[in-house]
Formats: C-alpha cells, structure tokens, sequence
C-alpha cells in the first residue's frame, strides 16, 4: 500500500478552524465576561465554514463529497458488523457510519450558528436578525441555541473517543491523515485539493454572509421617549 492524497487541504483546513472556532464559541460564551461581540464575530465565522463545507460537499473533491460518504442503511449495517473485527479493512474517506456522524454534526452546527443570529445578551448586543421575528420565535432560538450545544458536546465527546478507538482497538490512526492528508490505501487518490476552487467558493461565501449579516437585515425602529 502506499501513501496516497485522500483529505484535501481545504477540508483539512475546514476541520481544524472548526475545532478551534467551537472552542473559541464556548470560552466567549461561558467563561469570559464582555466577549459578546468576538463570540458574535467568530460565530459569523463558524457560519462561514459550514456554508463552504456544504457547498465543498457538492464539487469538491472525491473523498469531501456527501454523495460519496452517505451511505443507505444496508452499508450502514454491514459496516456495523464489521466495526469490532480488528482486522478489517480501513476506509479511504469516511467510514459508512462516520459519515453520519459528519452529517449529523454539521447540521447540529447550523442549527447553533443559525438560531445565534436571533440571539441577544440582553443588555447591547443584538444579533442580526432579532429585530426581524416576534418573541414567540425569539424564545424558539434560544432555547435552540442552548440546547443543540448541549447535544453538540455530547457528540463531539463521541466523536472522539471514536478516533480514540480506532487508534487503540482497531490501531487504525485516522488523525495524522487530517493534518497531512494522506493514507496508506489501495483506493484512488484525489488528484489535487482544487484550491483555486476552494479560494472561489471561500469567496462568496464570504460575500454572501457579509450582504446577509450586514446588508440586508433592516436597521431596528429606535424607540424615541419624550
Ligand atoms: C469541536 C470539536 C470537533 C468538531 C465539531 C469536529 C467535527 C468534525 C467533522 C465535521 C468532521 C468531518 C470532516 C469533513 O469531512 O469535513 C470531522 C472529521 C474528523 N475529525 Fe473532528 N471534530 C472535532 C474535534 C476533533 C478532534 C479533537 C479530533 C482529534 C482527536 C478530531 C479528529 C477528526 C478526524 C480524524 C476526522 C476524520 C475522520 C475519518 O477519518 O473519517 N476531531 N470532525
Ligand atoms: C456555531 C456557532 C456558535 C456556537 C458554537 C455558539 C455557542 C454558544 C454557547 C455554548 C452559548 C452559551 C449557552 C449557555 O449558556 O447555555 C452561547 C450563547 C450565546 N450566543 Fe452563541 N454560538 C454560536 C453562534 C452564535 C452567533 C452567530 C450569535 C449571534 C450573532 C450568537 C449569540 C449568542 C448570544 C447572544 C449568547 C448569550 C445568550 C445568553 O445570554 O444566554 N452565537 N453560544
């Protein structure tokens, strides 16, 4: 077997600015007092990264695509009945049941970056979208808001001890390939990461959010008092 490109550098990329920004989101969040605006702006950023990996899901490479890693039940299963024997083979991208964990993070994900745009501290900062719903749909974001992160750390902590098992039951290291990009595999590399793709679609992404967070959400009525 040899070493083959299997992650692209943009999904690699995608993977540990995501880390670093949930981990930003919880500290500004609960233990720095006055971080409201970083933790809005860094959430507008997470926001950034999901909307990319979902378009880089569709025309970015192989392994990076969902039509590639979201399997049927039948895969699924038979996948399951291997996952306890040691020696089975190693997946090139995503195993049939890691890819639903994929799915199930991301859009865990958008729920708390979606729902964060209705938020406000109560006190200065509202998010963009909060002047826009009434208080019945307020109330539905931040009980959102509280409770998919709440699901989210349960599913991270899973998502870790599965690469944990994988490294020590099945020795199979599946975290060097998301820093490097490569594994030992029979299966056919990717030929690039496509970054000047990558580059395009970053982009408008970014264009994209900046028109919806800054341009189009109408200024709140200003309540004048005599
Ligand atoms: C905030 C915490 C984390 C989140 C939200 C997260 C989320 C994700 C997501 C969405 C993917 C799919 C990547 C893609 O196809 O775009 C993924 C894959 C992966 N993550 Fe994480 N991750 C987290 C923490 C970690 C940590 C701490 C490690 C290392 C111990 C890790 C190791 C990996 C590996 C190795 C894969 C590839 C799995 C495979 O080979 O199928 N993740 N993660
Ligand atoms: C994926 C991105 C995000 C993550 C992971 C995240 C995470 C969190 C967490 C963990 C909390 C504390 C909840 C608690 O105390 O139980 C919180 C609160 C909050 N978030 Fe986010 N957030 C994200 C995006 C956003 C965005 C985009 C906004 C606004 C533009 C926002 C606005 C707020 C506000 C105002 C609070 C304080 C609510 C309160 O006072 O109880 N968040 N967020």
């Amino acid at each position: 077997m040899r070493k083959q490109l299997i992650w692209d550098l943009p999904t690699r990329l995608f993977h540990w600015l995501l880390v670093a920004s949930i981990a930003a989101q919880y500290v500004t969040a609960e233990w720095m007092d006055d971080a409201t605006q970083w933790h809005f702006y860094i959430g507008y950023f997470t926001l950034g990264l999901l909307v990319f990996r979902l378009i880089w899901g569709v025309i970015g490479p192989t392994y990076a695509r969902f039509s590639q890693f979201v399997k049927g039940p039948s895969a699924v299963i038979g996948y399951l009945r291997t996952l306890f024997d040691k020696n089975s083979a190693a997946v090139a991208g995503h195993n049939p049941l890691g890819g639903w964990f994929v799915v199930v993070m991301l859009l865990l994900l958008l729920v708390q970056a979606v729902s964060g745009l209705f938020m406000t501290d109560d006190i200065f900062l509202d998010g963009p979208y909060r002047h826009l719903v009434s208080g019945s749909t307020l109330d539905l974001m931040n009980t959102l808001h509280h409770l998919a992160f709440d699901i989210l750390l349960w599913v991270i902590g899973l998502h870790v001890a599965a690469i944990g098992f994988y490294a020590v039951y099945k020795k199979q290291k599946l975290v060097p390939p998301m820093f490097h990009g490569q594994k030992d595999t029979e299966d056919k590399p990717i030929p690039s990461s496509r970054l000047w793709l990558a580059l395009a679609v970053a982009l408008v992404t970014a264009a994209a959010l900046y028109y919806a967070i800054e341009i189009a959400p109408p200024a709140p009525e200003v309540e004048e008092y005599f």
